[in-house]
């Protein structure tokens, strides 16, 4: 997208405005003050207007490496949530799709589109997401034919879909669940009498997360990736 018409729609201005701003030196790409209305703004760029940053037009899809210690909440009267790693201009305007525990890291999606965010994470999707789990105790021997074929957790009465695992260590999982059930990951190996001692999401659907990003870290997704995000693979 050309900066002029990026800075009139991120910012609701007219065209004339938009390109004043942008000759007179307010704005800056990735930085660097840009001075031309006709440059091409990248889609991971960051566009910035006296000193704010401006977020893009249109809706906004970010995958965040969420560290351990954040809530996924959009607001929270008393602890801080995964918004404080964005800027303002970012935070105003997403929210999580669905949750990761305060004590999970890993691959969390931030976006504005509410369509596209139920569709992640509706039952009928079944969207798949992977976890890698570190384990209390060495696994039991028949925990695949067990997740394959459903677990009833405590308090509910109906079994959990087919989840998949791969071993990695004898306490040292992947495991690849279709549902969205509060704290479904640690219940399940409690359900096989196990613990969690460290949970981290690696996928969503066909979306892995970028290795580039360090916990804290987040970017913005290209187009090709939302899409990716609605195929679920193995
Ligand atoms: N399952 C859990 O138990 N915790 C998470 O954060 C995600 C899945």
């Amino acid at each position: 997208m050309r900066l002029e018409r990026f800075v009139s729609h991120a910012l609701g201005l007219p065209r004339r405005r938009a390109r004043e701003l942008i000759l007179s030196g307010e704005i800056a790409v990735d930085g660097e003050v840009e001075r031309r209305p006709a440059a091409r703004v990248g889609p991971g760029a960051t566009v910035n207007c006296r000193g704010e940053d401006v977020a893009p037009p249109g809706h906004l899809y970010l995958m965040l490496h969420k560290p351990c210690g954040l809530i996924s909440a959009t607001r929270d009267d008393r602890q801080a949530t995964v918004l404080s790693l964005l800027p303002e201009a970012l935070a105003r305007r997403v929210h999580p799709v669905g949750r990761l525990d305060k004590d999970t890291s890993g691959l969390l999606l931030l976006t504005s589109d509410g369509d596209w965010s139920h569709r992640v994470s509706s039952p009928r999707h079944a969207c798949r997401k992977v976890y890698r789990a570190t384990l209390a105790e060495p696994l039991v021997n028949d925990a695949e034919v067990r997740l394959a074929h459903g677990l009833v957790l405590r308090n509910e009465a109906r079994p959990t879909r087919p989840a998949t695992l791969q071993r990695l260590a004898p306490d040292a999982v992947l495991i690849g669940v279709t549902e969205g059930r509060y704290h479904l990951v640690r219940r399940l190996f409690a359900a096989l009498g196990n613990r969690v001692t460290t949970l981290h999401r690696e996928q969503v659907g066909g979306l892995v997360l970028d290795v580039a990003l360090q916990p804290g870290e987040w970017r913005h997704l290209d187009a090709d990736e939302v899409r990716r995000v609605l195929t679920s693979s193995e």
